[in-house]
């Protein structure tokens, strides 16, 4: 690998760029918190997809690692030995890569269909191994998960009868919640309410949940107000980006993530024009937030990327008077980090404008694998 370059005006663009200051504070207040509220840690690797950062969440405490796709799960097997697939088991090649997870790995699987338990079950079984599940319950994000509690007790009785399958607990999203973090009471309030029916029903049919896994970054400093929950699942929490600082969750300041551009074009009076598009900024609207574009400049947060193609991305200046030199650079803060970060090979990290360390993002991508 070729030394890294010393300063960060000296980076091909676009690129994307960790502050590594940021990076750190974000991981140790997040553990900080589940410790002072006895909660696990089980940050989503879907925001980083790195086992660099991952290795430093582990280090702050976490417990273990949350992943969506078959290739979160082969790449985060490498540095974690507990490991949640937080996604649906539906394909027999996404469950015999599961599967096939080196056998010292503790996997634990969500489920919202009895078809998934059968399958995963009989895979369980012809690859000997234990699989840990958590039944998923809708809590009103209305996206996956078992609606109603009854049919999440038959879900956890199926479970419990496979022998190759162990009932661990319930898990949940709450992506309804959005709303600014002083507006959340009433939503947790919900939140908490189900959890307890649906761990009372659990109860009652005598499989205690052991494990109440849920939290997401919107609600991660509340999330004690839940006190059904046992773990909490944070992923855009290690970057942040312009949908959680616009609801309080972080300030700008904690935004770690940020798009390194550099102004193509001035030619059309009014605007500029930037080498970063949907293939690096990602097409993300500000969920439940106002907020207009893609994305906005760092150090001047109203200037916001109002247009894109794949490789240009357009700032309309309207009144403002900055008015950049072709080559200039700048760093742009994404609507959605996640989808941002997935554009990336690889990340350059920095301490001010130093070029401190670069590292892959090994589980982007998909790759179409055949059994
Ligand atoms: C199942 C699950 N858990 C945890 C998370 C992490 O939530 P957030 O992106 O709000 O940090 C997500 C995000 O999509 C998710 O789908």
């Amino acid at each position: 690998m070729p030394a890294p370059p010393v300063r960060l005006a000296d980076v091909e663009t676009p690129a994307a760029v960790v502050d590594l200051d940021r990076l750190e504070r974000n991981i140790t207040t997040a553990a900080r918190y589940a410790t002072g509220h006895g909660l696990q840690l089980r940050p989503h690797v879907k925001t980083h997809k790195s086992t660099a950062v991952a290795r430093r969440q582990l280090e702050a405490g976490a417990v273990g690692l949350t992943c969506a796709t078959p290739r979160e799960l082969d790449v985060m097997a490498t540095v974690c030995d507990d490991l949640f697939w937080a996604h649906p088991p539906v394909g027999a090649a996404k469950i015999a890569r599961a599967m096939a997870l080196p056998p010292h790995v503790r996997l634990t699987v969500a489920v919202d269909d009895l078809s998934q338990v059968a399958a995963l079950a009989s895979a369980a079984v012809a690859a000997n191994r234990r699989v840990g599940v958590l039944v998923e319950f809708d809590v009103g994000m209305r996206r996956v998960g078992v609606p109603a509690v009854p049919a999440l007790v038959t879900m956890a009785q199926a479970v419990a009868a496979a022998s190759s399958l162990a009932f661990d607990g319930i898990t949940c999203y709450p992506g309804h919640i959005r709303q600014p973090v002083g507006e959340q009471a009433s939503a947790l309030a919900v939140l908490q309410q189900r959890l307890l029916a649906a761990s009372d029903a659990l109860s009652a049919a005598g499989l205690p949940p052991r494990v109440v896994s849920a939290g997401s970054t919107p609600t991660m400093w509340r999330t004690h107000e839940v006190p059904a929950i046992t773990e909490m699942r944070p992923g855009t929490s290690v970057y942040h980006d312009r949908t959680t600082a616009s609801i309080g969750v972080c300030t700008w300041d904690d935004i770690a993530m940020t798009v390194l551009a550099t102004v193509i074009s001035t030619s059309i009076p009014g605007q500029v024009v930037l080498d970063a598009g949907t293939k690096a900024l990602g097409r993300e609207p500000m969920r439940g937030t106002d907020g207009e574009g893609w994305a906005v400049l760092q150090d001047r947060p109203h200037l916001v990327v109002e247009r894109m193609s794949e490789e240009h991305g357009i700032i309309v200046l309207g009144d403002d008077p900055w008015r950049p030199s072709v080559g200039e650079v700048v760093r742009l803060v994404p609507n959605h980090v996640c989808v941002a970060m997935h554009n990336f090979d690889r990340v350059v990290g920095v301490r001010g404008d130093r070029v401190e360390s670069m590292w892959d993002v090994e589980a982007r991508g998909r790759a179409g694998l055949v059994p």
